[in-house]
């Protein structure tokens, strides 16, 4: 296992709250919020205090211990507790319609309320274990991501990263940057180029903070410039995180990403995709069917607060976009590196889980 400890700590379930790092206030701060209730927690994901799709899984499922807490005050009847609970579990996956880990998380927590042999009580305090436990597994899974990811890794490797996939984006250590954790363990020599990000800018609000944190040198590049550093052979690899990846490997990611992979598959760059098996969604057979969540317009037109672009132009802001598998070198998860083909890889995987 991994010799590299990251301090970051993006949720944390205490007692009867869940306490997370807020995500808008970066690069400038670094605070925590405390959240008591099962709506505060919507909102949370929703304007992305939290975010991040392994994180959001997590906050999905905290959030429903707290409203299930809100619930049990209300002297409802086991039969009226389940059905609200259900709502409110439906509602907390609203929240964000792309990262399956959402959706994965509160089946989980479903299975519980749904259990006919538990009284109230239990349901929630089975819930509130069971929230823990993931939030627990979370960082274990990514450091076996990040270790497997580590044995691609060429020694003095730039790698290149988009948006933010790191212990930020999880509940500790990340996904894609548990790769780059766990490989500079062993070699202080590697570096990562780190896109910008568009339009939330999560690259450099977000992965350069973490990683000089944590004394990984990293370079800030805009996300046009890819394909020139790519060109000058100053890339190795490309590592990012993923949202939602289908049966057969195709992989949604922040926007861009795409752009990114077309380019890595032109200069013979190896394309890796970092995610646990919760990303993998299994119900759908491509990206095709992947919903894109479309983001507020403000995200295009403003920078800071600032409007950067003429009155009654007109935008579209889809927050996501989908690799095909071809552009795939391979996907890490903590049950080893998945290779074409990945239908049948993927399937394996899940086998033997
Ligand atoms: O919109 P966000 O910031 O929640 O999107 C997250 C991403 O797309 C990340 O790139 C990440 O890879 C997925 S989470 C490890």
């Amino acid at each position: 296992m991994t010799k590299f400890e990251s301090k970051i700590k993006t949720i944390e379930w205490i007692d009867n709250y869940s306490k997370l790092v807020d995500q808008t206030k970066f690069p400038h701060k670094y605070e925590y919020v405390k959240i008591t209730t099962g709506d505060e927690m919507f909102d949370a994901i929703k304007t992305m205090i939290v975010r991040g799709a392994p994180a959001i899984g997590i906050a999905g499922a905290h959030g429903i211990v707290l409203y299930a807490q809100e619930l049990q005050n209300q002297n409802l009847s086991k039969q009226e507790f389940v059905n609200e609970l259900l709502k409110k579990s439906d509602y907390i996956e609203s929240a964000r319609p792309t990262a399956v880990n959402l959706h994965w998380a509160v089946e989980k927590q479903k299975s519980i309320i749904k259990n006919p042999n538990l009284d109230i009580e239990q349901i929630v305090e089975q819930l509130r274990i069971n929230g823990k436990k993931l939030e627990l597994e979370d960082i274990e899974i990514n450091k076996r991501i990040g270790d497997y990811g580590a044995m691609v890794v060429p020694k003095g490797a730039t790698i290149l990263t988009h948006c933010n996939a790191g212990a930020l984006a999880t509940v500790g250590y990340g996904t894609a940057l548990g790769v780059v954790r766990s490989a500079f363990a062993n070699d202080p020599t590697i570096q990562v180029f780190a896109d910008e990000t568009r339009p939330r800018q999560q690259g450099a609000r977000i992965t350069t903070l973490e990683l000089t944190m944590d004394g990984i040198p990293t370079t800030l590049i805009t996300d046009g410039m890819c394909s020139y550093f790519m060109k000058k052979g100053m890339i190795d690899m490309v590592v990012v995180g993923a949202d939602r990846i289908a049966s057969n490997g195709d992989a949604a990611n922040k926007i861009g990403t795409y752009t990114v992979a077309i380019a890595a598959k032109y200069h013979n760059i190896p394309f890796y995709v970092a995610a646990p098996l919760s990303t993998i969604d299994t119900n759908i057979k491509s990206g095709d069917e992947i919903i894109i969540e479309e983001r507020s317009h403000d995200e295009v037109t403003t920078i800071n607060g600032e409007r950067i672009c003429a009155e009654g132009v007109n935008i579209i802001n889809p927050g996501f976009d989908v690799t095909p598998n071809e552009l795939i070198t391979g996907i890490i998860t903590e049950v080893g590196i998945l290779k074409p083909d990945y239908k049948t890889s993927i399937a394996k995987a899940f086998e033997n889980k």
